[in-house]
């Protein structure tokens, strides 16, 4: 287990429940669908799921590419364990490694693709701009990072299911930064075109918005 403190999977609430929560809560198929479709993984390429909890989207990822080689990343070791079962009963490999996002360029930067699902609104607001720099440092150049997460909560509704689950679950210090805009002030610092999202969905907690970020060549 790393040193350092991380928020787990589903906040105070027990590990075992997150995939229901995850199903029954954030219209999970609708945005991790859409997030499998702006990825498009390839056989032969290499990508990286930083914050891979339960390991649910690096498993989509190897079941839709079964010629690339996954690695899920999370410094919760028991999160790891759910993982590698969940990909065992799939009958599929994917390489499972503790750490933290901020370290995500150690472990590159051969990847192509580097992915994160609703991390960064888990993470304190000094490390989020460094864990989106080492995900991008652990690209190739021409790579690309996806995140998919609470990003600005655009209306009063969107904002008030926030609060009532989410942050109920995570606590306010971390997330509100998300919810007012936090995570697309990063983003523009790297490029422009990124702080935008491609797709907003919205749940009964809080909109969950998709962005992507090329490294330049
Ligand atoms: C809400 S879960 C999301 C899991 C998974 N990505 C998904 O889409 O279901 C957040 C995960 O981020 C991990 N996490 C928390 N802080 C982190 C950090 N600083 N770096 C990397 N992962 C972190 C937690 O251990 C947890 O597994």
């Amino acid at each position: 287990m790393p040193d350092a403190a991380f928020t787990p999977a589903l906040g105070r609430a027990d590990l075992d429940d997150y995939d229901r929560a995850i199903r029954l809560w954030t219209r999970e198929s609708v945005w991790r669908g859409a997030l499998l479709r702006q990825v498009v993984p390839r056989s032969g390429e290499t990508i990286l799921d930083v914050g891979c909890g339960t390991g649910s989207f690096a498993v989509m990822l190897k079941q839709a590419a079964t010629g690339a080689r996954i690695v899920g990343l999370d410094p919760d070791a028991r999160v790891l364990e759910l993982a590698a079962a969940k990909a065992a009963a799939a009958g599929i490999e994917v390489e499972w490694r503790q750490g933290f996002a901020r370290d995500a360029a150690s472990h590159g930067p051969e990847f192509d693709k580097v992915i994160s699902s609703l991390v960064l609104h888990q993470m304190p607001l000094i490390e989020k701009p460094i864990g989106i720099a080492a995900m991008l440092a652990a690209v190739r150049p021409g790579g690309e990072v996806h995140i998919a997460d609470y990003a600005r909560q655009r209306s009063w509704l969107m904002r008030t299911l926030f609060r009532l689950t989410v942050q109920r679950l995570d606590g306010v210090a971390d997330t509100q930064p998300n919810a007012d805009g936090a995570l697309e002030a990063i983003l523009a610092e790297t490029n422009a075109a990124a702080a935008h999202p491609t797709r907003v969905v919205r749940t009964v907690t809080g909109a969950i918005s998709l962005f992507l970020v090329r490294r330049e060549r």
